[in-house]
Formats: C-alpha cells, structure tokens, sequence
C-alpha cells in the first residue's frame, strides 16, 4: 500500500511576506478516496518557533471542530477521517489558528479551502421513463421532432457529467431497423434518412474520371412529377442517385415502377444516357386494428330453456390491412360472463364469430346479460392503439319460461260396450298437481260428438248413444287441457275408447232404494246413491264405479248427478223448482264393461225453515187416504149388517118349520 500522504494533491503557496496575513492554503482530495484514514492532506506553515499554545481548527458553519478534518499537533499536517462526497459537500472552508490557553491568537488565522474532487459516481437519469411522441405523416427526415432530457449529478462542466445519447433498440424493426436517428449530445431524435431511402444506384461512365465526360447526373423519368398537394411518392438526388421517399403517402399493396435516366456531361445538351427502371413494391405493416362493424346489437331475447349450443348471435369484424397474416384476429368476452355461460367460436380466417349458449339459463338468476366481447389482431399490432370499434355489446335478455299443465297420465284409456246409455261417466282427467292452478277442460276432435267433457272437473261422460261404434273398434280424441290463469299455456292429450260387445243380458234393474226427500225450491242439500248393493265386485273393492242420470230427457234436465268416489254418487235437483211430488230417477251405473239401471225414488217436497217436508204428497207407503178409511168404515158397517140380517131370518124361518123335517134340507141359496 502506497503510503496514504503520497496520494494527495495538494498546492502549496510559500509565504511570500513574513509576518503578513498568510495566503490562503487550497488542497484537492479526491471524492469517496478508498484507502486508509486518516489521510494526511497538506503541511500547514506553522511557525517554527511558537512551539507553546496550540493549534486550533474552526470551520464554515463551524463543521470543521466534530467534522471530518483534523490537525496533526506533532507534525502539523492537515488530515482528513473519512471518505467525502462531493454531492453532499463539495468544498470546505477551514481556518487555523494557534492560541495560548487564555485564547491569545499567537498565529493566524490561515485559511485552508478544501475542494472535494469529484468521481463518476452519479448515474444519468432521463427526466421521464417513457416518452410519448406522436409524429405525423410527412414529417422530413433528419428535421428534429423531439428531444430527450436527462441529468447526472456528477460535477457539472466535467466528463462526469457529460452525456451522450444512442439508440439502443428499435421495435418493431419494420418497416425498417433504423427509422429514426439520435443526434447523440442534444438528443434530438428525428426520422431517419437511411429509413426513407429506397435505393442508391450506382452508375460507371469509363471517360476520364473528374472531367466532364464523366459528370453524371440523374432524372426520375416516371412516375411524372405529380403537382399534387402531397407532392411525388418519390424523390431522386440527381447527384448521388439515392432515391428516397417523398412527401406523399404510400399506399401498402402499391406496386411503383421508377424510370431513371442518367446522363453525362453533367446533364449537358449533347450528353450520352441510358435508363434503368426500379420496380418498388409497397409492403404491408399490422397498423390497422380489427374493428367490428358494430358497436351495439340490438338487444336479444333467449327462452329460458334454450339449449345449451345454441348460436345466440354472429358478429362482424373487419381489418384494413392487406397482408393476410395481419387480419387474423382474435376474440374474447371481456365483461359480463363470470359465469362462463356464453363461449365464442370463429375460424381463424374469418372475421365472423358466433357467440354461442353454453350453460342453462335461468331468469330467477340473471334476468338479462350485457356481453362485452373485443376483438384483437393476432399479430403484434403497430400504430395507435385500439379505438372503441374494438368491442360490441351484445345485450340478452331471458325469457322466463313456465312449463305446460301437467296431467295425471300421459295418455287415457277406457273400454265401453257399444249399448252404454248417454250420460255414462266415462273417466276424469285430473291435472297431475292437484294443488295446481285449475284447468279448463275441451275436446279437441270428437268429430262424431259421442263425449263430452266437464270444463272444470275433467269428467267425460257419453254425450249421446254410441250409433255406429262397432265392437274391437277404437276411438281417439284429443283433449285439450289449459291453464285457467294463463290460456296461453296449455297441453294436449289423446283420450282411447275401445268399444265393447253390449252384454248380452239385458241391463238389470236393481231394487229401488228406500226413498229421500228433497226441498223444491232447491235447496243445499242432495241424496247419496250407492253403487248396486250385493255386487261381489264392489264387496271386493275391484275398481270404481261410474254414475250418470239415465237417458231420460226429462230426468237429464231435472237432476244432476256427479261421483263422490269409487262407490256413491251424489244426487241434487237440476232445476231451482221441480214438481213437488215423488220422482224415481233412473241412474245408469258402469263397473267395466258391466252395465245396471238402477231406479232412486227421491220426493220432491215444500220445506220448512229446518228443511223438513211441510206437507205429504202423494200417497206415502204404509199411510191410509181418508177415502180409504172411510170405505174400510163402511165396508165394516156393511158386512157386519149382513151379518146380522143373516142371523135373524135363520131364526124366524127355523120357528115356522114343521118339526120332521131336517134342517139340512134347507137349499143355501136361500140364505142369500
Ligand atoms: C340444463 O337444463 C336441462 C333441461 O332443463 C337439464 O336436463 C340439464 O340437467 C340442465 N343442465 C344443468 C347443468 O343444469
Ligand atoms: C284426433 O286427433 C288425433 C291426433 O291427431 C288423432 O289421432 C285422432 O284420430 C283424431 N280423432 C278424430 C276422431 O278425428
Ligand atoms: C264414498 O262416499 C260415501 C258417502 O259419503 C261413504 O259412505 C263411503 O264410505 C265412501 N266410500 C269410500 C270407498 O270412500
């Protein structure tokens, strides 16, 4: 290690006067020094003799005492403890003085300047780390359009801080690697001329080089110089035959084919020339983005049960560059589908894309959906960034779908005999819910008008004799079921009725049952009927019975008769007054293909506030008329007279009689 005081730099000015002020001591050190401390910094010229008092250091803004300088009393070298840094001090005024201890000045005060000297430690900073520079088309090349800004906190005025600026990297490298130059002190950037020089021809003329023979000078032939606005699409230097671009824009796909002429003598009259032709082609860069033909569709209605798969929409996008790897695009749903409930589709080629149903909708869960769908080139793109034509919006909105009424069966059966009297209950079409909302009931088809259908309960009876229907035939209506709060929503069923042999028996007529009465006017009350009593079938419970009023017009208009359940009906008058009298209501009961007539004597009466009978009527079962009681009276009467009438002529007669003669032979009729 060299020896830490032969490393300083220092400039010693002798005392000129002796007993004058002393000049002031400058000593360099340099800046953030890696050697050993205490680095010794200059001899400072101490009086020889003054060897009582000491030696006292004091700075500027008093650093000098705690700070980082010191004087060595044995030697009286300056000397500095630690590494300085210019940046954050890069001078130090310093005093010396040697005083008695009473503070008696016995020498000084030199003054000492400190001059931290600087080292390359500070690095260049630009004053931004991205600048954004718009450039317009027609700018000149190799005029500046902008200029770069950067700083070094290094001494100011040295190499330290001396900047020097480089194009590092350009991306893309298209349409050329050097399109702009840097001029490297100022940081002026502007376009290049290399970037718009297309080519540089180069011509030899044999004649004796530097006369006039061989003075060539060029000409753009073709295209014509255009008077345009723009002005030419190119420009030949006529002396170095570079041909650059002009001001006019170029158009991507152009093909350009240049006439040039050469000529010697300097373009002289009398010159010899030849022309050679360059043929330019104007390729494509990806400056244009996709953009859809839209920005918002109308919005969409999806049912809510619509597949999964199914094309909601199709979109458009277009791309105005030519070269086909730059119109590729790509797409995406940006917003709106955290789900996953829409997926889009395209070829690659093609600037169609289907969004397409991928999952089921649901009203309840999102009543509408607003899509965001974007669209990218697939290529590195180069120019602005995308404008808004880059998306569209897509707005669906869910149709709540409510299902059709639900019916018990899917389809019903029933067997008739071909003799079923009208008015037979044939089955009852219930809705498979009962708690459902209600249904209505109709016949689709019964083209021959053989049924007939109750709107509200669903019961189908025979409208009218089965004329026509042949045994082992087979009937299908269909019946339309809908729901009473919503007509719209409605279903259809196929009802089949195959026709039976009529039994060969003549329909039984059961035993009357024990009759009822009924009030006229009607009132809320109605009679039960049972099924036939002692059917071993029913016993067994195998299967319902069916009730409807026989064929009887008069019975159908004065009675009504509807199932209670399996086995009893229930029987009610038809009109608000039927004649007050006993009826016997004939009732058709079924029980498969069984037939029997039964006959129910019901008595219609005038009633009471409690809804008893007011009056009898008619002649009731085991009550006497008057009439008769009075003619079994009489009839009494009578034969008790021809009794007694009897009785005493037999006596009168057997007093008159001659004793010998026998009673017995008296002729009877003479009784009479
Ligand atoms: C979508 O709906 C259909 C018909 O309603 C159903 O069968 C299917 O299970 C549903 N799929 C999902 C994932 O819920
Ligand atoms: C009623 O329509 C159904 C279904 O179309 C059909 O099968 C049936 O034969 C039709 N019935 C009559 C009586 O036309
Ligand atoms: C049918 O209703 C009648 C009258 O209400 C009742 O007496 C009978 O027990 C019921 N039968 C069945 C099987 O419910």
């Amino acid at each position: 290690m060299v020896p830490a005081w032969l490393q300083l730099l220092c400039l010693f000015i002798p005392q000129a006067f002796p007993g004058a002020q002393p000049a002031e001591v400058y000593v360099d050190v340099p800046e953030n020094y890696g050697g050993n401390f205490p680095l010794y910094l200059t001899k400072l010229p101490l009086p020889r003799k003054e060897t009582e008092g000491q030696i006292v250091l004091s700075g500027d803004s008093g650093v000098a005492a705690e700070g980082p300088f010191a004087v060595d009393p044995e030697s009286g070298f300056l000397l500095v403890t630690r590494a300085l840094d210019r940046e954050e001090q890069a001078e130090y005024q310093l005093q010396v003085t040697l005083e008695t201890e009473d503070g008696r000045v016995l020498w000084g005060p030199q003054h000492v300047l400190v001059h931290v000297k600087d080292e390359n430690d500070q690095v260049p900073h630009f004053s931004q780390a991205i600048y954004k520079v718009q450039l317009s088309q027609g700018t000149r090349p190799g005029v500046p359009f902008f200029f770069l800004e950067a700083s070094d906190g290094d001494a100011p005025g040295t190499a330290n801080s001396d900047l020097r600026f480089h194009i590092l990297n350009q991306a893309p490298s298209q349409p050329s690697a050097d399109m702009f130059q840097l001029e490297p002190q100022l940081g002026a950037l502007a376009l290049s001329p290399e970037g718009t020089k297309v080519a540089k021809l180069s011509v030899e003329d044999a004649d004796a080089p530097g006369s006039p023979n061989s003075h060539i000078v060029y000409r753009l032939l073709s295209p014509e110089p255009e008077e345009a606005a723009e002005g030419r699409v190119f420009e030949l230097d006529s002396t170095s035959g570079s041909v650059t671009l002009g001001a006019a824009p170029l158009q991507a796909g152009q093909n350009i084919l240049l006439q040039v002429l050469v000529i010697d003598l300097g373009g002289a009259e009398g010159g010899l020339s030849s022309t050679c032709e360059i043929a330019v082609m104007i390729t494509d860069i990806n400056d244009h983005a996709p953009e859809f033909t839209t920005s918002q569709i109308e919005p969409l209605s999806l049912p809510e049960d619509t597949e999964p798969g199914t094309l909601v929409t199709t979109l458009m996008a277009t791309d105005a560059d030519l070269e086909p790897a730059f119109r590729l695009m790509d797409f995406a749903i940006e917003a709106g589908d955290v789900e996953g409930t829409f997926g889009l589709d395209w070829e690659p080629d093609s600037g169609h894309v289907l969004l397409r149903l991928l999952k089921n909708l649901s009203y309840e869960a999102a009543p509408s959906h607003k899509l965001v769908v974007v669209v990218r080139s697939v290529a590195e793109p180069v120019g602005p960034d995308p404008g808004p034509g880059a998306t569209v919006t897509v707005t669906v909105l869910v149709e709540r779908v409510v299902p059709p009424p639900q019916l018990d069966q899917e389809s019903y059966e029933a067997s008739v005999p071909v003799s079923t009297p009208a008015g037979s209950l044939l089955l009852t079409i219930r809705p498979s819910d009962p708690m459902s909302s209600p249904l209505r009931f109709s016949l689709v088809n019964d083209s021959e008008g053989w049924l007939c259908i109750e709107e509200v309960s669903g019961e189908v009876h025979i409208a009218r004799a089965l004329q026509g229907a042949q045994p082992g035939d087979m009937y299908t209506v269909l019946v339309e079921a809908q729901d009473a709060d919503e007509p719209t929503l409605s279903t259809s069923v196929a009802l089949v009725i195959h026709f039976l042999k009529a039994p060969s028996a003549p329909i039984p007529t059961l035993a009357p049952e024990p009759s009822q009465h009924l009030c006229t006017p009607r009132q809320d009350r109605g009679v039960v009927v049972g099924g036939p009593r002692g059917d071993p079938d029913l016993a067994g419970g195998h299967g319902p019975y069916s009730f409807a009023l026989g064929p009887n017009p008069t019975a159908q208009r004065d009675w009504r008769l509807r199932a209670l359940n399996g086995s009893h009906a229930y029987l009610t008058l038809g009109l608000h007054w039927v004649e007050p009298r006993e009826h016997v209501v004939p009732i058709v009961v079924s029980h498969h293909d069984r037939v029997w007539q039964i006959q129910v004597p019901v008595i219609v009466c005038r009633c009471n506030v409690e809804g008893q009978c007011m009056r009898k009527v008619g002649r009731m079962k085991g009550m006497p008329t008057k009439l008769s009681a009075v003619g079994i009276l009489v009839g009494t009467l009578i034969a008790i007279g021809i009794f007694l009438i009897l009785i005493f002529t037999h006596l009168t007669l057997a007093r008159k009689k001659d004793p010998d003669q026998p009673v017995d032979s008296v002729p009877l009729k003479a009784a009479v």
